[in-house]
């Protein structure tokens, strides 16, 4: 690989994740934008979708709080009404496009409630398209439960490999892989339950990493916040939340990765903000600690659209908002106040 290649990854990466800014997640497959618009609904179709998308992507002043979207397959090729790829309109509004490029999680054998990301075989070819395509960051999901006995040693070894070969392949073809191994908050555990999992999970993923040669400089983690479980009885307070996953970053992920971007998973839009505010403001971490938000980001923006291209402006405004709190969120300047605001 070049000496220039790995400069433009690694100041890609670091743009990613550039002071106020985060990531917009807007990847969801088919299937998962057909349930969130289910809740709202409405139905989804080629047309819907690109009309909600394209509509989010173009909120006025978006890119100061947003450094990159990452797209799912179809949106990365449709045109907009103005006809442009949707990867032009972002770049032209000053936002790095992604892909996600997993084909999603499947039943891993032998491991009865756990699951296997799949993708690799011709991703390779895959990723020259997007990159042909003005993709320049990439995403592979990987999902860890918690419950009886699980996660297995087995589950999180083949996600971690498999998260690896994603990596190496990205940064062979020129593009920032975000790797995301996510132990999801389903369940009755406590919090020192989902620290113990996600550090065996991320100490193994860098484990993989460094076995397939992955420059950790030119990538970014994408991991969940240490939390209680959605199920149990007590609830950690967002000090506890922030301090647990500062403890668990610090005991697996190297000091060269240059930024960790977390994913919301289910988390309310308030405590996600709320969450990484109080890690930023605790601070004493070598990483950019930011977003990468699906849910936490478009959940009112979605409510508000509604389907109505007439509510597109108010639509625009809550993901304005919610963008904006989040990027105050970087540097520990958010407060509960600003909500109402
Ligand atoms: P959530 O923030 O909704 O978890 O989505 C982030 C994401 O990209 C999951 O892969």
């Amino acid at each position: 690989m070049s000496k220039s290649q790995s400069e433009r990854l690694e100041s890609t990466a670091r743009e990613l994740v550039a002071p106020q800014k985060g990531i917009l997640a807007a990847d969801e497959s088919t299937g998962t934008i057909g349930k969130r618009f289910a809740t709202i609904n409405v139905d989804s179709t080629p047309e819907t979708r690109l009309a909600y998308r394209e509509g989010m992507f173009s909120t006025e002043g978006l890119s100061e709080f947003v450094s990159g979207v990452i797209l799912y397959d179809e949106t990365l090729r449709q045109e907009t009404s103005s006809g442009k790829t949707i990867p032009e309109l972002l770049s032209e509004r000053g936002m790095i496009p992604g892909i996600k490029v997993d084909t999603g999680a499947k039943e891993l054998a032998f491991c009865p409630g756990e699951k296997v990301t799949e993708g690799l075989d011709g991703l390779r070819d895959r990723l020259v398209e997007y990159v042909g395509l003005g993709a320049r960051f990439a995403k592979w999901r990987a999902v860890i439960a918690i419950g009886d006995g699980l996660p297995s040693d087995t589950c999180i070894d083949v996600n971690a490999h498999a998260l690896a070969r994603y990596a190496a392949l990205c940064v062979e073809n020129g593009l920032v892989p975000i790797v995301e191994p996510e132990v999801l908050m389903d369940g009755a555990h406590d919090i020192e339950t989902c620290y113990e999992a996600t550090v065996r999970t991320q100490r193994a993923v860098f484990a993989a990493l460094a076995v397939q040669r992955v420059p950790l400089e030119q990538i970014l983690l994408k991991p969940n916040m240490v939390l209680s479980g959605t199920d149990c009885r007590e609830q950690a307070s967002v000090h506890e939340v922030a301090v647990q996953t500062i403890r668990c970053l610090k005991n697996a992920v190297p000091a060269s990765v240059p930024g960790i971007v977390f994913l919301s998973g289910g988390q309310s839009d308030e405590l996600a903000t709320a969450h990484l505010n109080e890690m930023n403001r605790i601070g004493g971490f070598p990483w950019e600690l930011s977003f990468s938000y699906g849910r936490a980001l478009q959940a009112p923006a979605l409510k508000a659209w509604s389907g109505e291209q007439a509510n597109m402006a108010a639509a625009q405004a809550a993901l304005h908002k919610r963008s904006r709190l989040n990027g105050l969120a970087r540097s520990g300047d958010y407060r509960d106040e600003l909500e109402a605001a």
